[in-house]
């Protein structure tokens, strides 16, 4: 039987929990078999794959509503504008945000780069320290290295201990060195290590420095709830594209 495309925003799925069948039946890829099994895609990270509401409504926009956004003052214009404005509705809705804290780009590399040179490069001066992890992504942290080398500015590292896990004891000790920004992945893409977000972000906010979250591993795969984080910037590939219906409960401090 054909699958229908569930509408985002349809409370249903809530109601009732959909079976991994349902779930895989809204991903037309995922009826593709590899080597005689079931197509299994592990690389939501860096591309997620797309549900037919998301290959639906883009198919329909390129067929009958694609025009400037923003740009333009004629009717085809203004319906594409209205639809672009209500999809930064709906993520933020969906991420605990404002709408006006929603920026698009075109991942999270371009994001990343985005707060370094604009935030970055305003507040980040001679002398000033920037935190790392020793499990970021080269996303975040090539802006962050250019950055430091450009404005004389030191990086730190927090390390990881032998478990995979951020070493938070030494992320204490390296907050007393007052750095302006910390910079941490919500979920390693080497490790799998779902980092305590919550509290990184509080201890960092406690020691004066903001903090941007890389959230493109985290975006595809938690329920996100930005207020709650607490980051200045989390970007999350796939975020626009891909919906977040597929919520599950978290743990308390994920
Ligand atoms: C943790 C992490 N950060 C950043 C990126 C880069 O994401 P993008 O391709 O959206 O720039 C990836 C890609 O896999 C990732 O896993």
């Amino acid at each position: 039987m054909e699958a229908t495309a569930i509408t985002p925003g349809t409370e249903s799925l809530a109601a009732t929990p959909p079976s991994t069948e349902e779930i895989r039946s809204q991903f037309p890829i995922l009826a593709r078999e590899q080597g005689g099994k079931p197509l299994a895609y592990l690389d939501n990270g860096a591309t997620s794959q797309k549900p037919l509401a998301v290959i639906e409504a883009l198919d329909h926009y390129w067929r009958a509503q694609n025009a400037n956004v923003h740009r333009g003052v004629y009717r085809l214009s203004e319906e594409a504008t209205e639809l672009y404005e209500r999809a930064r509705g709906i993520v933020a809705a969906r991420m605990g945000a404002h709408r006006r804290e929603v920026v698009f780009v075109r991942n999270a590399t371009e994001a990343l780069n985005l707060v370094a040179y604009s935030w970055g490069r305003q507040h980040v001066g001679e002398g000033d320290r920037i935190l790392l992890t020793e499990m970021e992504h080269h996303s975040n942290l090539v802006p962050w290295y250019q950055l430091a080398i450009e404005k004389g500015a030191e990086l730190d590292w927090v390390p990881i201990d032998e478990d995979g896990r951020l070493d938070l004891d030494a992320y204490a000790s390296l907050l007393e060195r007052r750095p302006k920004l910390v910079g941490v992945a919500h979920i390693s893409n080497v490790l799998g290590t779902i980092n305590p977000i919550r509290r990184i972000t509080r201890m960092a906010h406690d020691a004066g420095a903001l903090v941007a979250v890389d959230g493109a591993q985290a975006g595809p795969k938690l329920p996100l709830d930005m207020a709650r984080i607490g980051g200045g910037s989390a970007p999350s590939t796939g975020a626009v594209s891909c919906s977040r219906r597929c919520r599950r409960s978290s743990a308390a401090d994920r």
